[in-house]
């Protein structure tokens, strides 16, 4: 039904009245924070109109009473190549079960998050959306699907959701009120960011320093950001938002090929300026595609496209960016608004922090990858290779992304489990100053790895010194190529299984950082294993253990 609740508000004349409020339920399905910042968006448009509006994660939401809600709005992202993310994991299980209510009294509605680069794009809020039509659920505004570039599409589809509520939800402004609409007083939420995506403080760079060694096939570097007068607070956990400058060398090499002045205008700039800040010059968009493949019909690329298979195409694309597959079609001229209409916006590039604001206010620590490749000229990452070779000591936009989830145990008694090869180490060493900063007397355990002891063993002094003092109690390293066989950080959970579920019996919280589409998963199916095995009580026993400990928020994951 439509009222969901009934409210007791105390009018401006001191007179009690009771007036009926309706509540909206939002939940978001989250891995970086994006569909939270939405949602919480969303709730603050909601309540502008005189509403009521609660925010959780979709696994917060208790399926079995969904049909009680009169209102229900998602905004999800999608994670790896169309899997849910992980606070949206269980909600969708018990969603796609044959034991889901009808939803026959339940209107609406679906945002999702995700990225056409990936396979199975928005694919979590599609099959939500779908499903919760299948059950009898009506649609208050339809789906809105958005890429990387979200913030227009998302922002538009907040208005319409919030603009049809207040046209049709009883008790909304801009509806006959009885009374005047009373104000609802909101749980405790995260603090509005100061600084953010649109509007990003301008930090300096302070230090910019290489961790693996010379014969490392990885560059691994360490930065610090300095905070200034930014007033930004952060937590051990939350990522950072770095907006990048293109390289130089390829946006004169894209305007020669184009035959296009610098300063030729488009898009409220100038071509030389939109190339350099504006646009996306890497990653080729699916508008580009069509686009050149439409200008050169009997081209490579429209060969490929004709085909309309996924895998050959990314076979194709793999390390071509956009310079690339204009020299490739050497007939095809554009003009710098059609450059504009095809090209996708910059996007700024999320890290992981990698230290505690208890040992580091004033400065950001990042921890990441040059990703370079490619011989005849420099590719690279666009944010990595911009900060480790293009900024210098220059200034750079950042912006706080809060990930709420991702955080050392309330409990400092706590004992804690942390896998993190690579630059998935970030996090955790965040985790360590923290827990030495706060005194927490909980257990601590790394497992790290990479390919080679001599060359990637970063943070290798500063966790040798956190060991002599306590803090880490335990480490396990797993180098995959300094032998014969192949050895995993999941190999490393599997020889210590007994040791590590004692851990997760003593109340542990386990966390995982780094490669989703291969490492992450076969941690979860370790973790599973090594609880499979010490139970004894076969795979469902475990696969219910993992569940609970999500329930419980005691497994957490930070994976891209
Ligand atoms: P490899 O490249 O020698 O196979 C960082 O890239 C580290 O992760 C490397 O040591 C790499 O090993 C390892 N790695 C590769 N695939 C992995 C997987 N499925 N699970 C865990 N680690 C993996």
């Amino acid at each position: 039904g439509f009222l969901a609740g009934m409210a007791a508000a105390r009018r401006h004349d001191g007179e009690t009245a009771t007036v009926p409020t309706l509540t909206v339920d939002i939940a978001y399905g989250t891995q970086t924070g994006n569909s939270e910042e939405l949602a919480e968006r969303l709730a603050g448009a909601v309540r502008g109109r005189g509403l009521g509006a609660t925010v959780s994660a979709l696994d917060d939401l208790d399926v079995a009473t969904l049909a009680t809600r009169s209102y229900l709005l998602v905004v999800t992202s999608t994670y790896g190549e169309g899997e849910m993310p992980d606070n949206a994991e269980l909600f969708w299980e018990a969603l796609a079960s044959d034991a889901a209510p009808r939803l026959e009294e339940t209107r609406y509605a679906v945002l999702s998050l995700g990225d056409s680069g990936y396979e199975g794009f928005c694919q979590a809020g599609r099959l939500i959306d779908t499903r919760l039509e299948q059950l009898g659920a009506v649609r208050v505004v339809p789906r809105v699907d958005c890429d990387v570039d979200f913030e227009e599409p998302a922002t538009a589809w907040v208005t319409d959701v919030t603009e049809h509520l207040a046209a049709e939800a009883p008790g909304a402004a801009g509806a006959a009120l009885p009374t005047p609409p009373v104000p609802v007083v909101a749980a405790a939420r995260p603090p509005r960011q100061r600084w953010t995506r649109r509007e990003p403080y301008r930090s300096r760079l302070v230090t910019n320093r290489v961790l693996s060694g010379p014969r490392s096939a990885k560059e691994i570097r360490h930065y610090e950001f300095d905070l200034g007068d930014s007033g930004i607070t952060y937590a051990a956990g939350d990522a950072l938002g770095v907006v990048p400058v293109n390289d130089g060398a390829l946006v004169e090499a894209l305007l020669d090929r184009l035959g296009l002045h610098p300063d030729v205008a488009v898009d409220g700039g100038t071509v030389g300026e939109r190339l350099t800040r504006g646009w996306e010059i890497r990653t080729p968009s699916r508008d580009l595609l069509t686009l050149l493949a439409e200008r050169d019909p009997d081209g490579d690329l429209a060969a490929v496209l004709a085909r309309g298979e996924r895998d050959t195409l990314d076979h194709w694309l793999w390390g071509k960016d956009v310079l690339d597959l204009l020299l490739a079609a050497p007939g095809v001229s554009l003009t710098a608004d059609e450059l504009a209409g095809a090209l996708r916006t910059l996007q700024p590039r999320a890290y992981s922090i990698s230290s505690s604001p208890l040992h580091s206010p004033d400065r950001i620590h990042l921890t990441v990858a040059s990703v370079r490749h490619g011989e005849d000229r420099v590719r690279g990452g666009v944010c990595s290779t911009f900060l480790a070779d293009r900024l210098g000591e220059g200034e750079v936009g950042i912006y706080l992304q809060p990930n709420a989830a991702f955080r050392v145990p309330a409990d400092d008694d706590r004992p804690m489990i942390m896998v993190g090869p690579g630059t998935g180490v970030a996090p955790f060493r965040a985790f360590l100053h923290e827990r030495a900063a706060r005194g927490a007397t909980g257990r601590n355990w790394l497992f790290f790895g990479d390919q080679h002891r001599a060359e990637d063993f970063i943070y290798a002094d500063e966790l040798t010194e956190l060991a002599g003092r306590g803090v880490l109690h335990r480490l396990d390293l797993a180098f995959s190529r300094d032998q014969a066989e192949k050895v995993y950080v999941q190999t490393r959970m599997l020889e210590q299984s007994a040791q590590l579920y004692a851990w997760l019996e003593d109340g542990g919280h386990f966390y995982v950082c780094g490669d989703a589409t291969r490492m992450a998963k076969d941690v979860d199916a370790a973790l599973r294993l090594v609880i499979e095995q010490q139970r004894g009580r076969g795979a469902e026993d475990a696969v219910e253990y993992v569940a609970d400990l999500k329930r419980e928020k005691r497994y957490v994951r930070d994976v891209y």
